[in-house]
């Protein structure tokens, strides 16, 4: 792909680079997306599975699902896009990783300097106690709901619809989007707040953006620069060019 002088000379300036990540960035190391037609939310219903009563309505239902998800999760490796992303922590004085995914790629692929607004799928806690547990099974066959040692019932350490993001991990993204230069959107529809509104706080205090996406997306208008096409085959050759 060709990419813009101005991209080009804006990234290769700017010191405070970031990148607001969501599904698609997964899509090509086999984990499904949200939306779209081949998406989990065309299959799958959110509100019998990602919110807080339908848990407590049906914790074994919401159980087999994340269970489901985090044996898919854990069979499979991150893309280049994801080593891509690692590779520009080396590349700025600051490189900060905002993702929407809970699916652990970005550390798997070495990214340190890294916000995970909804969780982390193999992250668990009690709803009593708020013990946290890092390593319950998911076997297939596991489909009993897991209880703390204070006889509480524990869930997936993922934001829920409904739920407010933990307070710490959004003032870190606040925090760097007033400093940030260059922020890439990459993988995602830009539905769901408060992610799909980080590009244009970052734009409002200057940054350039540039969006990665199979599509144009719902907030697509805000950018300075789209570039369409799959993160995966994108962000390597941008990382080629600005090694040079
Ligand atoms: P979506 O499924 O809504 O959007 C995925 C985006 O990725 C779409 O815009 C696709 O066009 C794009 N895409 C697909 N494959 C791609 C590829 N290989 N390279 C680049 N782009 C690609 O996912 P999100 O926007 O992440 O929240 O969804 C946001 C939130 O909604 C999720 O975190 C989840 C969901 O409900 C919760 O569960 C709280």
């Amino acid at each position: 792909m060709e990419f813009s002088n101005e991209l080009l000379s804006r990234l290769k300036s700017s010191k405070n680079v970031g990148s607001v990540c969501g599904a698609g960035i997964s899509q090509e190391s086999g984990v499904p997306t949200f939306r779209g037609e081949e998406g989990l939310w065309k299959k799958y219903k959110p509100e019998e599975l990602a919110n807080f009563d339908a848990f407590i309505r049906n914790p074994e239902l919401v159980w087999e699902w994340y269970n489901y998800r985090k044996k898919l999760i854990s069979e499979v490796e991150p893309n280049p896009g994801h080593y891509a992303l690692s590779e520009m922590e080396n590349l700025f004085d600051n490189f900060l990783i905002i993702t929407q995914n809970v699916d652990n790629l970005h550390r798997k692929a070495g990214s340190k300097n890294l916000v995970e607004i909804h969780g982390n799928i193999m992250s668990s806690k009690c709803i009593k106690c708020n013990r946290r547990y890092n390593d319950l099974p998911f076997h297939e066959n596991v489909i009993s709901v897991p209880k703390c040692e204070c006889g509480g019932i524990i869930r997936p350490e993922v934001v829920w619809f409904g739920e407010l993001i933990p307070e710490d991990l959004l003032r870190r993204c606040y925090e760097f989007l007033k400093e940030c230069q260059f922020l890439f959107v990459i993988g995602t529809s830009g539905y769901v707040h408060p992610a799909a509104s980080f590009p244009l706080i970052a734009k409002e205090n200057g940054a350039y953006l540039v969006e990665i996406n199979s599509e144009e997306t719902n907030i697509s208008y805000m950018m300075d620069e789209i570039l369409l096409g799959t993160s995966g085959k994108i962000l390597p050759e941008i990382v080629g060019k600005i090694k040079n």
